[in-house]
């Protein structure tokens, strides 16, 4: 699921080895969410639940449990690191050695309302060489680690636990939104070079750099797609629904995009008496709002200093990402190749689906596939070993 401020969406699928076979996929608006945080619960609950129901419904399948996708300000990443010396004599890394190690990593003196949602392994150093994904099994007498720790407020992860727990919705796991959207719309060699993933959502826009394969830096800015539609519906004095509804019919994101003499229809706020207001006007109502947001992320990538270390340019991705023309001014302002992302990591999904709007719960089930794939051969990896011993017993009583 993606727990979003304009909608909530799920995902369902069934995985067979490689093989990801998407049953259905759901969205409905959302309440209680303001800037991507629960602000209010019993909403929320209603909203995840009329998400849940549609699902049940379209797949028959009943639904008990799910991986939530969620974001908020309060989130960031923290990089770290740790050093151990392995204990064995023998010099040979155990898989004690890698937990002792990364115990190690996770430990950070946090704020008391902080606390820690995911931590994901960038590399291990094995004696000073470095780039090693998994040290178990290597010879060396010294180990490191290298970590990024996604943290967040224990309140907004509260919220979201007890919003589950009002509909009996047991939670597998929590993840921040922007590792979601990055399983299923950047490339490896993408996240090898260095690339930033830009995600607009109704209410935040995250801001994330991925290097060596996984992400470095992370900043989520209170603004998103209603941040325009807002100011369009002030302008044109409208409600909201008519403005949105303007914006993704007709909006583009600069005024030379736009046709002068096409004319929309704009209903007044009680939805009554419209009038005709060009293309044009709105393009430029529009385009002031694109221009901020664009400075907004350019500051969060001088911030970040990676603008030379960003080989793949950006990828925008988010249902705000859907306007016509916002990649192109973002790639004219910020000087970097900017691409739209859709969810094509997904094979075989249906073009209806394949909309950036998509990419984090899309995401959400590639990653859930592999989790599921590596947890297999975890237990293969068990029972080989069990098997050997038993036929290492069978030989002892021959
Ligand atoms: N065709 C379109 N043109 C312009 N904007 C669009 C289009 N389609 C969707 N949007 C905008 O995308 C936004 C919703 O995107 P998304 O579903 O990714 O947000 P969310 O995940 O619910 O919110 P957030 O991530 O901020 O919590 C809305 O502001 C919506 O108006
Ligand atoms: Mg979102």
């Amino acid at each position: 699921m993606d727990i979003g401020t304009s909608s909530i969406k799920a995902a369902m699928a069934e995985v067979h080895g490689q093989d990801v076979h998407l049953l259905g996929i759901t969205e409905v608006p959302s309440f209680g969410l303001r800037k991507g945080s629960i602000i209010d619960i019993e909403s929320t609950a209603k909203s995840i639940d009329n998400c849940l129901s549609e699902l049940e419904r379209l797949t028959g399948i009943e639904i008990y449990s799910a991986l939530l996708g969620f974001s908020g300000v309060s989130i960031s990443v923290v990089n770290n690191h740790a050093v151990i010396a392995v204990a064995n004599p023998t010099y040979e890394i155990t898989q004690e050695d890698k937990e002792r190690v990364l115990n190690s990593a996770r430990n950070l003196s946090l704020p008391l309302d902080k606390a820690i949602i995911q931590i994901i392994e960038r590399q291990y150093i094995v004696d000073n060489y470095d780039g090693v994904k998994d040290p178990v099994g290597m010879v060396g007498s010294r180990l490191e680690a290298e970590v990024s720790i996604v943290v967040g407020a224990i309140a907004a992860i509260q919220n979201l636990q007890r919003s589950a727990n009002r509909i009996n919705l047991h939670v597998d796991n929590l993840m921040y939104t922007a590792l979601l959207g990055a399983e299923s719309v950047l490339t490896p060699s993408e996240m090898e070079m260095g690339v930033v993933l830009v995600d607009i959502g109704g209410g935040t826009t995250e801001v994330t750099h991925f290097e060596e394969g996984s992400v470095l830096q992370t900043s989520v800015l209170p603004i998103g797609g209603e941040y325009i539609t807002k100011d369009l519906a002030i302008v044109l004095r409208t409600s909201m629904e008519e403005a949105n509804r303007i914006k993704e019919r007709h909006g583009v994101a600069s005024p030379d995009m736009a046709k002068s003499d096409l004319m929309i229809n704009v209903h007044n706020i009680q939805g009554k008496d419209a009038r005709e207001v060009s293309q044009q006007v709105i393009a430029e109502i529009i385009s002031a709002r694109v221009i901020e947001m664009t400075e907004l992320i350019y500051a969060e990538l001088k911030q970040f200093q990676c603008l030379n270390r960003m080989p793949g340019g950006i990828v925008l991705t988010g249902g705000g990402a859907e306007l016509v023309g916002f990649a192109d001014i973002m790639e004219e302002y910020i000087s970097v190749p900017v691409r739209l992302g859709l969810p094509e990591n997904m094979k075989g999904l249906p073009t209806d689906f394949n909309r950036p709007q998509n990419a984090v719960v899309l995401g959400g089930i590639l990653y859930s596939a592999r989790q599921r794939a590596v947890k297999h051969e975890d237990t293969s990896r068990i029972f080989g070993l069990i098997d050997r011993i038993t036929y290492w017993l069978k030989d002892l009583f021959r």
